[in-house]
């Protein structure tokens, strides 16, 4: 087995993560004109794009290609007993001291000890209070009145809208256990270290799927979720030196948890959580029958009825974490030494190698010129690519510095018009890895793509 990597030694930093992600309309911070909101981010017309497809490669790996999971869109705002019986009003918290000087408010785990034995704030020396327990949740009212009987969270994880419609999808869909239920949506949680850009954040989306099991099942079903998850991350590419398993002690187990793996990922700041896996035992249903007063039982009709709380084991990803995984493990730097047809010898080009199916644009149509009608020559290729793929079109600039762009952005395809294509109805096809470059006729050009990405494997 190769040795596990200690510390990341690719091109990326976070430093020029960002920049690139501002630079090419992935990712804008809050409210910037206002001096920027923190935890919070917006995602521009590139990181849109990717976001979207890396939901939409999720739900078609958890839902389409699994007979056995349907899938959820519950809301945000949730009756608040449900975050009781969850657990997370009494345990959803982390230990924070505060700086009476300079007022900084640290995670207790982030303090140096011997800062904390001795109750010195680390950024000004200033005293610190004793370590006390903050709630994440985010509280609001709801209704005209601002008292509790109003009080209502933003929920913290997607999973407890699962649970609570988890009958009403037995009996309208007619599930039967194991079966899985997914869902994507928007979480919030009042975190006070936010810094790594959009890694940790306060408003973040997650990919959560909830698979019902028979009790004394649930060790063998967690193994082989842990299995499909690790290959999920396989299909879109990701490089696999850089992920690895982290089985939680139990110091770290949340509190509803029998066990639970995190696949980490080496970012350009270390190794970091990216996903979990936990085996959430018959908590959730428990405490939300005990909670609601509601029979929650499944009744196993093709076993004399035999009734239990199933057990649940769950995969919980961020999807905004995951795209900034991707734009991490995509991001490349390298030089280019043959000037082959617009890419000019000794330059560096910026690239991103993401798969295609989950790249912003997959095609991009590029005149060589824009005059003697190539530019609606290109225009009308484009047109017909549509339908099938993302396109963009782009004729200003030297071509080189067009296909530097697109590298940039992560185009897997570029399609050059030229004078060529006029007489005998050819295009020149780039591929972003490589940037060889192939002539096929403008007929091919929707199937060629599609073989190449379904065939596609990283070149680097
Ligand atoms: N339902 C289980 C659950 O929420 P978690 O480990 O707290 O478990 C699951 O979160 C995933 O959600 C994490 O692995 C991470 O990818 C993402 N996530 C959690 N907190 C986040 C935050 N503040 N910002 C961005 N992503 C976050």
């Amino acid at each position: 087995m190769a040795e596990e990597l200690t510390e990341y030694s690719g091109p990326a930093t976070m430093e020029k993560i960002t920049s690139l992600a501002k630079r090419r309309g992935f990712v804008f911070q809050s409210s910037e004109i206002y001096g920027g909101q923190s935890g919070a981010w917006d995602y521009g017309p590139m990181g849109i794009e990717l976001k979207n497809r890396i939901a939409g490669f999720w739900w078609k790996e958890m839902t389409q290609l699994h007979d056995d999971i349907v899938g959820l869109d519950a809301a945000i705002l949730m009756h608040p007993r449900t975050w009781e019986a969850s657990g997370h009003v009494e345990n959803f918290t982390d230990p924070l001291v505060d700086c009476k000087k300079c007022k900084s408010r640290f995670r207790t785990d982030m303090v140096p000890e011997e800062n904390l034995a001795k109750k010195i704030c680390p950024e000004c020396e200033g005293e610190l209070t004793d370590s006390r327990k903050f709630n994440l949740m985010f509280k609001s009212h709801i209704g005209p009145t601002e008292d509790n009987a109003g009080l209502i969270y933003l929920r913290p994880e997607t999973a407890q809208g699962i649970y609570v419609n988890y009958k009403n999808i037995i009996q309208s869909n007619r599930m039967k256990i194991p079966f899985g239920i997914a869902q994507i949506g928007k979480a919030f949680r009042n975190e006070i270290v936010t810094k790594n850009f959009i890694f940790r954040t306060c408003e973040f989306e997650q990919m959560e799927m909830q698979y019902f099991v028979k009790p004394g099942t649930d060790v063998e079903w967690f193994n082989e979720w842990k299995k499909r998850r690790w290959a999920f991350y396989e299909k879109l590419g990701v490089k696999t030196d850089h992920m690895r398993w982290h089985q939680h002690g139990p110091d770290e187990l949340a509190h509803y948890a029998k066990d639970a793996y995190d696949i980490q990922y080496l970012f350009p700041m270390g190794w970091r959580e990216l996903e979990g896996v936990h085996n959430r035992t018959d908590y959730d249903l428990t405490r939300h029958t005990e909670y609601s007063g509601k029979d929650l039982q499944y009744i196993d009709q093709d076993n004399n009825n035999d009734r239990y709380i199933p057990y649940i084991i769950e995969t919980s990803a961020g999807l905004t974490r995951t795209l900034l995984m991707l734009i991490c493990d995509a991001y490349d730097e390298e030089k280019i030494d043959s000037d082959s047809s617009g890419d000019s010898a000794d330059e560096m080009r910026t690239v991103l190698r993401f798969h295609p199916v989950v790249a912003p644009v997959t095609v991009a149509v590029l005149p060589l010129m824009k005059k003697d009608g190539l530019a609606e020559l290109a225009q009308d290729i484009r047109s017909e690519l549509k339908e099938d793929y993302a396109t963009d079109y782009d004729q200003s600039g030297a071509i080189g510095r067009r296909y530097r762009r697109q590298d940039e952005a992560g185009t897997p395809f570029c399609i050059t018009i030229d004078y060529q294509t006029k007489d005998d109805q050819t295009v020149t096809l780039r591929y972003r890895d490589s940037m060889e470059q192939e002539r096929i006729p403008r007929a091919d050009l929707a199937e060629k793509i599609r073989q190449e990405i379904k065939a596609y494997k990283r070149g680097r």
